[in-house]
């Protein structure tokens, strides 16, 4: 496997960070994880602009240009041999003296980049679901930065593995003013479904702007599937007639169980089957969009 790791390209074997690189010390850093299909990075400025996000979030210069990032991304690609892969790009504030405080001057930002094979959900996922627990969110107020400081997630998800689950639905507890209602998932962002209508937690501080979402929301608004973006209570959760679950490396998943009980019927709903088929439409749709590959690497 090549790796890209500070402007070289090399074996994963042969890539070395230093043990004082803030990342490392602190969890100073923020990152993205980007599908590519059939060779092609799938919504590339999207994950580039909320890389920016992330970046403007924890003060930190973004190494490369939107141009700079195309080119290493398209490398990457080339250089490993999957045709459908998922690149983790990881970028640290540096290798510093351990101060909580940035280096000053600020010190050459460590930037790493990953490729692995993409496989999409098997048939059996899709057919029969997914099981989910909830949990209440404990994490900070800026679950929009992208940060790879992950250890509340990394404790969220596991809860879920040790209950035979495969992700933590995450509820925030009730503020002054109301119920406590759904942020999102340890590595996804969540969806419910009521008579019909698809609900979206709103994009704010507490939740990571999901690349998915965005597309979920755009094929329900391009396909007339009623859909509101609005604040969602847990009961709501609970009562919901289905729950979908959505990632780059997941794309839309149905939730068929919850806390041990059936959502709905137990089974994969309507809503999931055709938001599910009309994902797969556009994904097509938009590689085709695409410039066409160089001879010989179709
Ligand atoms: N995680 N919310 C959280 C907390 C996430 O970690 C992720 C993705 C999402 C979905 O975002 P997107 O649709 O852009 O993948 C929502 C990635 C896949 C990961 O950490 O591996």
């Amino acid at each position: 496997m090549t790796i890209y790791l500070n402007g070289q390209y090399m074996p994963i074997e042969d890539a070395k960070i230093s043990v004082l690189d803030r990342g490392f010390i602190f969890g100073d850093g923020v990152y993205e994880v980007i599908p590519v299909y059939s060779r092609r990075a799938f919504r590339l400025p999207e994950h580039l602009r909320r890389l920016q996000h992330s970046l403007d979030g924890i003060k930190l210069a973004n190494p490369h240009g939107d141009g700079e990032w195309t080119t290493i991304v398209n490398e990457l690609v080339a250089r490993n041999a999957a045709q459908d892969q998922y690149l983790y790009l990881h970028i640290t504030r540096g290798a510093a003296k351990r101060d909580h405080a940035f280096p000053n001057p600020p010190v050459t930002p460590t930037v790493f980049m990953m490729s692995s094979p993409l496989l999409t959900p098997p048939a059996e996922l899709l057919q029969n679901g997914i099981a989910c627990i909830t949990a209440p969110d404990n994490r900070w107020l800026r679950c929009d930065i992208k940060s790879i400081a992950l250890l509340p997630n990394v404790l969220l998800r596991q809860m879920a593995v040790e209950a035979g689950c495969t992700e933590t639905i995450l509820i925030r507890p009730e503020s002054m003013s109301g119920d406590a209602f759904l942020t999102e998932g340890a590595a996804s962002n969540i969806f419910v479904v009521r008579n019909g209508k698809l609900l979206a937690p709103p994009k704010d501080n507490l939740m990571l702007p999901g690349i998915t979402y965005d597309v979920i929301l755009e094929i329900a608004a391009a396909n007339g599937i009623p859909h509101q973006v609005r604040k969602v209570a847990v009961s709501e959760v609970f009562a919901a007639d289905e729950l979908l679950l959505t990632s780059s490396t997941k794309e839309v998943l149905p939730i068929t169980q919850l806390d041990g009980k059936p959502i709905g019927d137990g089974k994969p709903g309507a809503m999931f089957a055709r938001l599910h088929a009309l994902y797969q439409d556009f994904k097509r749709d938009v590689m085709r969009q695409q410039s066409p590959l160089p001879p010989g690497e179709g």
